[in-house]
């Protein structure tokens, strides 16, 4: 993303596109990803498991709540990519994009049984690489889906590590507190119980402390906490194939400092090495990381709403086009696509940006100083994770499109819904 000169002044691009070209062609709101950028990202992660990936012992698994359009799970899916899925419509949404069930892991609290029949008969019958399983409850259910059906489902347990990933509170999962995993003390004696199981497999162990963590401390403590468990359950004569150690890495939004995804995986892996474990296969489930930073949205400044106590920008864009802001407070930077001198627009003003959404919460950014007029054009950064996947169509506004760019082409992925889309399964009385 950079800055250009252009005849007509500097201009916004995501490498070879000029962005305003996109908005005129597909109108606004618009999401637009940069394939190369979703590729270094992933690059970097391959450099970090390289010496695991050429033995064959890792496994990169996108965790596609992030971003689940189709074209990017195909392109993680050609390059070589696993999927980590939490619903039965992530898997169709995998196999719709050509991605290997052998490869996909299957998160989530709640699966029902129906998801997991889905998941077993999936690939011709083969059925998925494995399930996440995060209750003890959830073991005896999927026990009995698998041998209903004459199969015997790959499990791992979701161990909850007790470390605080230092993020924001709803986005944290490795407490105590927190919904998600079995209870460190309990591990062990869940681990046999679903040994004795003859519908399971027991494979891995899995853990994942939270998301837009930005210090390697969490993950180095949660890698400690779990080989301990990895140590105390073989001990018990439970043998462990791989090790899930989630996703969670962070992005910089503003000024966000989180650990290199390449340096923060060779220092885990010479751990996990160090404690005698070089033979234990590695899988990980990253999301944001892949694709946060690699997508932005495009949106037109509808008006200028000068106001007592605050002015506001208002714009094409919405809360349910970019819900983080309103959901957690997350910050997104917001740039023109066109730089205006402050003179030229009645100088820098301190805006709220808000969308078209009837809520007082249908905002996008506080206090951001602008020098726009009606009918510019801004852009949203951060904006390819956690935004199109959560994307909603509150107040009928249809879902934006969306367009992938590689070099100077752009290709469109999603064409934008219409209002007909959104109701197209109401029925009238
Ligand atoms: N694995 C599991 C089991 C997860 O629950 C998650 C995310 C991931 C992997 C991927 O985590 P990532 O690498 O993307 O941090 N909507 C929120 C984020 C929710 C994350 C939920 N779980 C946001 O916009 O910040």
């Amino acid at each position: 993303l950079a800055y250009r000169a252009t005849a007509t002044g500097q201009d916004l691009h995501l490498e070879g596109v000029r962005l305003a070209d996109l908005a005129r062609t597909h109108g606004t709101p618009l999401f637009v990803y940069s394939q190369q950028a979703m590729l270094d990202a992933l690059a970097a992660y391959q450099r970090g498991l390289a010496s695991r990936l050429a033995q064959g012992k890792a496994r990169i698994c996108y965790a596609l709540k992030a971003n689940s359009s189709l074209a990017i799970l195909q392109l993680f899916a050609r390059a070589g990519c696993g999927f980590d899925i939490v619903s039965g419509g992530e898997l169709e949404r995998v196999l719709a994009a050509g991605g290997d069930p052998a490869r996909v892991i299957f998160s989530g609290v709640g699966k029902t049984r129906a998801e997991m029949r889905q998941a077993l008969n999936a690939g011709q019958g083969a059925g998925i690489g494995c399930f996440n399983v995060e209750s003890e409850a959830e073991l005896d259910v999927l026990n009995e889906v698998a041998t209903a059906l004459g199969k015997v489902a790959p499990v791992s347990i979701r161990v909850n590590p007790d470390v605080d990933a230092k993020t924001h509170p709803y986005i944290s999962t490795g407490l105590k507190g927190n919904k998600f995993g079995i209870a460190h003390e309990r591990a062990v004696a869940v681990y046999q119980h679903a040994a004795r199981l003859p519908g399971l497999k027991v494979v891995g162990i899995d853990c994942h402390i939270g998301s837009q963590i930005t210090e390697e401390r969490p993950y180095l403590d949660a890698l400690e906490r779990v080989l301990d468990l990895v140590e105390a359950i073989e001990a018990a004569g439970i043998p462990l194939h791989h090790i899930d150690l989630g996703g969670g890495l962070g992005i910089d939004y503003h000024g966000d400092t989180p650990p290199a995804a390449d340096a923060l995986w060779h220092k885990l892996l010479a751990r996990v090495d160090a404690r005698g474990h070089a033979d234990k296969a590695i899988f990980i489930e990253p999301g944001r990381s892949l694709v946060g930073n690699a997508g932005v949205c495009l949106t037109e400044v509808l008006y200028l709403k000068p106001g007592e106590q605050k002015n506001f920008c208002i714009v094409d864009a919405a809360m349910n086009d970019l819900p983080r802001p309103a959901m957690y407070e997350a910050y997104h930077q917001i740039v023109p696509l066109a730089p205006r001198e402050p003179a030229q627009a009645g100088g820098a003003v301190n805006y709220e940006v808000v969308g078209p959404i009837c809520e007082s919460g249908d905002w996008l950014g506080h206090d951001r100083a602008l020098s726009v007029q009606a009918g510019d054009q801004l852009a949203v950064l951060s904006a390819g994770a956690y935004c199109m996947s959560m994307a909603s169509n509150y107040n009928t506004r249809g879902r934006a499109a969306e367009v992938l760019v590689q070099g100077d082409q752009a290709i469109l992925i999603r064409q934008r819904e219409s209002a007909a889309d959104s109701f197209r399964h109401d029925i009238l009385l």
